[in-house]
């Protein structure tokens, strides 16, 4: 009613032609048929819906009220009920007739994973166009140049869905997560060097596709743009100069690519003003990080992993005061940690594992009251031991210091640290056994259970439980630990991955390990562990990943999941061993 009064107002005064309630304009009625007719199946009914002439009145149709055209197509593969999100199917082709459209603001048909076809070449008649969705499809080829034409563009999103919200929770302990990756988009061919036209975009996101080629040059016309995402491609080339004129960026993604040549910014101070958030890991990025990297105050994540970078980290990182995670693992970085990183007052993890650091670690270190992760591992540092402020961080909960050349036994201080420690690794030392005085006050309890007290000399049963109860990652291996593995390690209630392979421990497997009900992962190959596998340990319901190879063990593997269901391997090179998965036991 009140429609039908406003049309009558507005024939009286607009142009007769823009009052437009029944039926749509001929060239909106017929893209969308062209669309609809590309589509062979639609799970969420939408299309079937799709009847008669009006098309404004269509589920996902938005028409602008004046001019009776086609503003937005809305027909997302995430559907959101008052209770749940669902995702439908369409299975299907994009016709090239969505481009009949002409008056398009907002096309949106993201994640509609069984969407193939192309981007249709006639792309840049959408000239109104400013939202663009087609990630999560099965589309393929290239970007086409005339995308560039869409002068009004704000946002582009052509990445694939990797449904990253959505993976169970426990699922970080499992390494081969490809699997899991639905139906991307494969976007191949060059980035268009028509996308410095496009000088109102905002948002760009391109990721997780095929693109080949260099990131156009002219990059840096797209003054406006605040989020740049085109990771996990195939670029190569090196990262364009003009990149510093990104006055407004707040996101640059550009990791996992072929990146080569030095990192051009910031050249000056006052460049890349508001960049917050950086990913370059994953390329061959060379040379030194540049000196001006303090220039980026805005900083709050950098991740510069796995490059070909060398030199030393400069002194100018102080100046990075919004500083949270600093990521700078498997370079060539060399020297000594500048004594300035103790200014990073918010960080919170720092990364610097696999380079070729020199010690001695700066005692301004300790100030970094915000450190919950230190990753050191796998460097020059030859530690001897382990300095006393790790103990004392008040935040330090993840540490990780394997191969950093730290002898003797597992130190005192870990016994009392100022945070309870969630990880630990000490993998890849010259840790030996030894028990210290405080153990044997603090958890007397435990050595009643042993049986040969001549072979205490097992590290593992030094650390205090007091501080480890939160304990969920513990990595001893490839160290010279020798002994038992102690039965106080069940009462590590947190655990969830435990490797103490490649060391030299002996004795029977504890049955209280079965007691570590969240225990996924389990390495205990390349020890001297005899005697069988205790039937207990069918009770480790979320054992992922079982390692007990190359060990002296013998007799039947208990029956049952979820041992039956490892591969042999992670069995072999223990003679006396039988039974599923192995060769059946002889009676
Ligand atoms: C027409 O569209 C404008 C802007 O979208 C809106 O504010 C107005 O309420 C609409 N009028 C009718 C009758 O739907
Ligand atoms: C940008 O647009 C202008 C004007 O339409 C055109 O002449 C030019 O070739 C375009 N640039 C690129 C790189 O496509
Ligand atoms: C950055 O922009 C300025 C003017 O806006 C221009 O003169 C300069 O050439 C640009 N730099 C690069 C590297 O594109
Ligand atoms: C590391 O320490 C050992 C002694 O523990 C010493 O022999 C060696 O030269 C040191 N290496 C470096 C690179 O400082
Ligand atoms: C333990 O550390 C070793 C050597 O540093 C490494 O190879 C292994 O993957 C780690 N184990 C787990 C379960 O992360
Ligand atoms: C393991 O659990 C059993 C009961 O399931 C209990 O009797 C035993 O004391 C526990 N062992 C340890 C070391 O916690």
């Amino acid at each position: 009613m009140g429609c039908q009064m406003l049309c009558l107002f507005l024939t009286f005064t607009l142009m007769a032609t823009t009052c437009i309630v029944q039926g749509c304009h001929p060239a909106d009625l017929k893209g969308l048929a062209g669309f609809r007719g590309g589509i062979h199946m639609d799970t969420s009914g939408r299309l079937a819906k799709w009847a008669g002439l009006s098309c404004c009145t269509w589920q996902g149709v938005v028409c602008n009220n004046r001019t009776g055209r086609v503003t937005e197509v809305h027909l997302p593969g995430f559907l959101a009920t008052a209770d749940f999100v669902f995702q439908s199917q369409m299975e299907g082709w994009l016709s090239p007739s969505i481009t009949l459209l002409t008056s398009l603001e907002v096309l949106d048909l993201g994640g509609l994973v069984g969407l193939s076809g192309r981007i249709p070449k006639s792309i840049g008649h959408l000239k109104n166009l400013k939202k663009l969705f087609l990630y999560g499809n099965k589309l393929r080829g290239p970007v086409p140049d005339s995308i560039g034409k869409l002068s009004k563009l704000e946002e582009l999103h052509l990445h694939e869905n990797r449904l990253s919200g959505y993976l169970p929770p426990g699922v970080g302990c499992l390494k081969n997560l490809n699997a899991l990756l639905l139906h991307s988009n494969r976007f191949t061919g060059r980035i268009p060097a028509s996308f410095s036209n496009l000088t109102n975009l905002i948002y760009l996101d391109l990721h997780s596709n095929s693109l080949t080629g260099n990131i156009p040059e002219n990059i840096g016309e797209l003054q406006v743009l605040k989020e740049f995402d085109l990771s996990e491609n195939f670029l190569t080339g090196k990262i364009p100069v003009s990149v510093n004129n990104l006055t407004s960026i707040s996101v640059m993604y550009l990791d996992s690519n072929q990146l080569e040549g030095e990192i051009p910014f910031p050249s000056n101070y006052g460049e890349m003003p508001m960049l917050g958030f950086l990913r370059l890991q994953n390329n061959r990025l060379s040379g030194k990080i540049p000196p001006n990297f303090g220039y980026l105050v805005s900083l709050q994540r950098v991740s510069l992993e796995n490059n070909k970078l060398e030199g030393a980290i400069p002194s100018s990182f102080d100046n990075l005061q919004a500083l949270s995670e600093l990521y700078l693992g498997g370079n060539e970085l060399s020297g000594v940690i500048p004594k300035s990183i103790g200014q990073l007052s918010r960080l919170i993890l720092l990364s610097i594992s696999r380079n070729l650091i020199q010690g001695p670690l700066p005692d301004e270190m300790s100030a970094l009251q915000n450190l919950q992760t230190l990753d050191l591992s796998f460097n020059s540092l030859n530690l001897s031991s382990i300095p006393r402020w790790v103990a004392e961080l008040p935040s330090l909960s993840r540490i990780f210091l394997a191969g950093c050349g730290i002898e003797g036994r597992i130190p005192d201080l870990l016994r009392s640290t100022a945070s309870p420690i969630q990880e630990l690794d000490l993998s890849a030392n010259y840790l030996t056994g030894g028990i210290p005085v405080w153990m044997e006050s603090l958890t007397l309890q435990f050595f009643e259970s042993f049986k040969e007290p001549s072979h205490f000399t097992s590290g593992i049963e030094q650390i205090g439980v007091v501080t480890l109860k939160r304990l969920e990652y513990l990595n001893l291996s490839h160290n010279l630990q020798e002994g038992q593995l102690p039965t106080s390690v069940a009462k590590l209630k947190a655990l969830k991955c435990l490797d103490l392979s490649y060391n030299k421990l002996g004795f029977g497997l504890v049955e209280a390990l079965a007691n570590l009900s969240n225990l996924e992962t389990l390495k205990l190959q390349r020890n001297h562990f005899t005697g069988k596998i205790p039937v207990e340990y069918l009770k480790l319901k979320n054992l992922k990943d079982l390692d007990l190879s190359d060990n002296l063990l013998v007799g039947e593997i208990p029956a049952g999941k979820p041992l039956s269901d490892f591969p042999q391997s992670c069995f072999t090179g223990n003679r006396g061993l039988c039974g599923k998965p192995l060769s059946p036991c002889k009676s």
